[in-house]
């Protein structure tokens, strides 16, 4: 579904004549438990004659973040609906918390669905934070309004689709920063949307040739380059990784290449995206328990943001190069699959011995990792839905992080900063121990650790395939990529677009 309108205002907003209107409301846990309006809901209080945030109060309002509580306006304004959304404390410091703001935007606009025109009247302070806070405010409302299609064939009746319409209330409606916080958000939040829905699409529907071609179509009229190797250049090109993964499935295997050349800029610095596109994961031999394996159609979530990540690259034109390889294979158990035991030459010769083709996600993006280094990159940032460690020692919000001190802090700090949180994780010299192979360079994972420390097995394994020299970065999304349960904030159900908030960012800082 198409992403809502968004416009800017610097009327009153007690005076907009929409379907509803958005403002914050904090908590003040200090002073009697009063709520008080946050900026930019003043001429709203005022024409409720002082009794706005008591009649809040009444129908159960805390200011808690993320809380939304709707109170009809019986003509004190002209909006029909106030939508209180809690945004905690008053923040100490001018700016708001970003991610509060950005949450409780998201959960604002998402509550209403159904309504055509919605306003924000949300805190924004009149100082230099001015830009990230609307930053903020933008992109959790574009994201939470975000819905999948779908594949229903009859009409549903109660169905509310999302807003279409939103319009922010700024106090100067002209300002050129601001238009230009708008186009950004406009362009990230597509690029996140496109994520979602790729992710969130049946595996059936979205086989590795069929993914390839809606990168290749996505990626057409931006200005990118594009590549796309098929089963037969990437055996004769010696991608064995992604070959042994893809042999198992009649949905042959491909490996895409975006390209985005800054114009103007002399010896820009060079980055590479690299990202995991196993668009079902079976396990292969070492095939999965069949509970919950549907989820395994997720498993593409890391190509997806790095592709979608290309796209908005191309529209915001960053001083960096910035090359995206997306590594896809379907997962399958066959006459065809490739076998534990099994070993296998990368592309940069380094020779790996298979102990579990359920560890499939390293095969693949060993083989994009070198040939993103062999094209000459300063940085490589890669990331995946690898292991299941993740999410047993992160969870579901934050990523796990890995790879050179450089490169892991910038991604740290963007994500931290975008709301995509990821932890810096060791590499182990006795992991790596552990993984050498008695008839090959190294093996698969750590055969005498077994599960242990599993996430950093991935890690090590990759580091093998980055060149000397080469800044890197493994996040591991196996848990932030795809939200499971009910909707929350700005995440709603399935794909989340994580991490592409976090690498846009990144470019950003090179630049
Ligand atoms: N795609 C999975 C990891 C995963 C698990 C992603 C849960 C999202 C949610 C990956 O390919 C995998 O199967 N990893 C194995 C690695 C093991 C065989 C070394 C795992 O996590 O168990
Ligand atoms: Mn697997
Ligand atoms: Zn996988």
């Amino acid at each position: 579904m198409s992403q809502p309108s968004l416009s800017l205002v610097d009327t009153d907003p007690a005076e907009l004549a929409v379907d509803a209107i958005v403002i914050g409301l904090h908590s003040q846990p200090d002073e009697g438990g009063a709520l008080l309006p946050a900026a930019g809901a003043e001429s709203i209080a005022a024409a409720f004659d002082g009794k706005l945030t008591s009649t809040l109060a009444l129908l159960g309002a805390s200011g808690a973040p993320g809380e939304v509580t709707k109170l009809a306006t019986l003509g004190t304004i002209s909006a029909p609906l106030v939508v209180a959304v809690g945004l905690g404390d008053e923040p100490s410091g001018s700016a708001p918390n970003l991610e509060t703001l950005r949450r409780g935007t998201g959960a604002a606009v998402r509550s209403l669905a159904g309504s055509a025109t919605v306003a924000l009247a949300l805190p924004l302070p009149d100082d230099e934070d001015a830009p990230s806070v609307l930053r903020a405010i933008l992109e959790g409302a574009l994201l939470g309004s975000y819905k999948f299609a779908g594949y229903k064939t009859k009409p549903q009746p109660n169905r509310r689709d999302p807003v279409s319409a939103l319009q922010v209330h700024v106090p100067d409606a002209s300002d050129a920063a601001a238009a230009a916080e708008v186009t950004r958000a406009e362009t990230v939040s597509r690029a996140v949307r496109l994520t979602r829905d790729w992710v969130n699409t049946p595996p059936n529907m979205l086989r590795p040739p069929q993914f390839a071609d809606a990168v290749v179509a996505a990626a057409k009229g931006t200005g990118l380059e594009v590549e796309v190797l098929d089963f037969d250049e990437l055996k004769a090109g010696g991608y064995g990784g992604i070959v042994a993964v893809g042999q198992g499935s009649e949905a042959p295997p491909r490996l895409v290449k975006l390209t985005y050349t800054p114009e103007g800029v002399e010896s820009p610095k060079r980055v590479a995206l690299v990202g995991k596109g196993i668009t079902f994961d079976t396990g292969g031999i070492s095939i999965k328990p069949s509970a919950g394996m549907w989820e395994m159609k997720s498993d593409m979530a890391g190509a997806a943001a790095v592709g979608a990540t290309m796209l908005a690259v191309a529209a915001l034109k960053p001083r960096v190069a910035v090359s995206a390889y997306l590594a896809m294979a379907e997962n399958m158990p066959s006459g065809t699959a490739y076998r534990p035991g099994d070993v296998i030459t990368m592309f940069n010769g380094k020779r790996a011995e298979v102990y579990n083709t359920d560890a499939e996600g390293r095969m693949v993006l060993a083989d994009a990792i070198a040939r993103a280094c062999a094209d000459g990159t300063d940085y490589v940032f890669e990331t995946s839905t690898l292991t299941g460690g993740q999410v047993i020692s992160l969870g579901k919000r934050i990523s796990g992080l890995m790879g050179s001190d450089d490169a892991v802090e910038r991604v740290r700090r963007a994500g931290d900063e975008v709301g995509e949180p990821a932890w810096p994780m060791p590499l182990p010299d006795e992991v790596r121990k552990g993984m050498e192979s008695d008839i090959a360079d190294i093996s698969q994972t750590n055969t005498s650790l077994d599960r242990a420390g599993h996430m950093l097995q991935g890690g090590v394994f990759l580091r093998e395939f980055v060149a000397e020299g080469v800044e890197w970065a493994h996040i591991d999304i196996a848990g932030p990529s795809y939200h499971t349960g009910e909707p929350s904030g700005y995440w709603t159900k399935g794909g989340t677009g994580v991490p592409i908030r976090t690498l846009l960012s990144v470019i950003d800082q090179l630049g």
